[in-house]
């Protein structure tokens, strides 16, 4: 670079040492950059260079304006007096961090692209619900312990957060009758706190109703869901189970490590529950199952304590990135 032009970078950093305030700084700016400043005109001069000259001329100015612009941008007034902020270029860059999906999401997807193959469609619906969609349309009693204010967060007196997402199936029922082939995943809520359940979890639940709909179109279903889950036959066994809104009811478990671990309720949708989505139980028949996803994330990644999925621990979350 031209001596004439290194010497004007060490006399701009001089003259920028004496500003006490942003004004100062912003009077030297235009003296060197601004309309009539001096780099400027020194631009106009390049009409009049020699031809050959001109190209080294033209760059040479431009590192200068650029040079001179870092510097006075980079002088900030600090107890009123001008410091140049030192930008160490030889520092290391730093990495983006690119975060990884929530294995819970991922599960979720996971189960709705396995059940959508079947030929469910996702419906979700409101997690704060009246008691009639979250028990009494669901034959649920009065009487029934999940009723009860120790297990079931009540918002108001007949207001409560959705302990299932039955309550979405039905809403649906009601909305569009039969036929039809959902699934309803969501959060869910009930008092509970262990290393296996937590107040909130996600559920996911499937409902199929048609003509002639009967048990081993819901063996044949679970089935089949339970093997493409995890990705191979799994040993699995029916246990007859209770749930006031399917007759007969099951609970499926699998044979895990030894055990019989239990993954899902099942049923045959009680006529009752027909009725009060005014729909014919002489003439539509259907099954319903429920699922918990933390459980079955659990089951397959091989986690003990569920609350892991709640505490945002990036070493924990993040051994899932390639999960999918
Ligand atoms: N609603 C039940 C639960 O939350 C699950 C279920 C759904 C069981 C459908 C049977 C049939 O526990």
């Amino acid at each position: 670079m031209q001596k004439k032009y290194s010497s004007l970078i060490s006399e701009l950093r001089e003259k920028l040492k004496d500003c006490n305030t942003a004004h100062d700084i912003a009077n030297i700016k235009s003296e060197y950059l601004g309309k009539n400043g001096y780099i400027t005109n020194e631009f106009s001069k390049l009409r009049n260079a020699q031809e050959s000259e001109k190209k080294k001329l033209g760059k040479e100015l431009n590192i200068l304006k650029s040079q001179a612009h870092d510097i006075i941008l980079n002088t900030n007034i600090i107890n009123n007096k001008t410091e140049e902020r030192f930008v160490d270029v030889t520092l290391p860059g730093k990495n983006a961090f690119v975060g990884s999906r929530h294995p819970i999401s991922i599960t979720i997807s996971e189960i709705t692209k396995i059940l959508e193959s079947h030929g469910f469609t996702p419906v979700t619906g409101i997690e704060v619900e009246n008691e009639y969609y979250n028990f009494e349309a669901l034959n649920i009693p009065e009487s029934h312990p999940s009723r009860d204010m120790h297990d079931t967060f009540y918002v108001l007196e007949d207001k409560l957060l959705r302990t299932h997402t039955s309550s979405v199936q039905i809403h649906t029922m009601l909305n569009q009758s039969a036929p039809l082939k959902i699934m309803t995943p969501g959060k869910v809520y009930r008092c509970d706190s262990d290393p296996t359940h937590s107040p909130m979890f996600h559920q996911i639940e499937g409902l199929y109703i048609d003509k002639g709909i009967n048990f081993c179109h819901l063996k044949g279903t679970l089935i089949a869901f339970i093997d493409e889950y995890f990705g191979k036959k799994m040993e699995i066994r029916f246990r007859p189970s209770y749930f006031p809104f399917t007759e007969p009811s099951a609970e499926i478990d699998i044979r895990f490590k030894g055990k019989w671990l239990e993954v899902l309720g099942c049923g045959m949708v009680h006529h009752n529950v027909l009725e009060n989505v005014n729909i014919n139980p002489k003439q539509f028949s259907g099954f319903a199952f429920g699922l918990g996803i933390e459980r079955l994330a659990m089951l397959k990644y091989g986690i003990t304590d569920l609350r892991m999925f709640f505490e945002n621990d990036i070493s924990f979350l993040s051994q899932f990135e390639r999960a999918e």
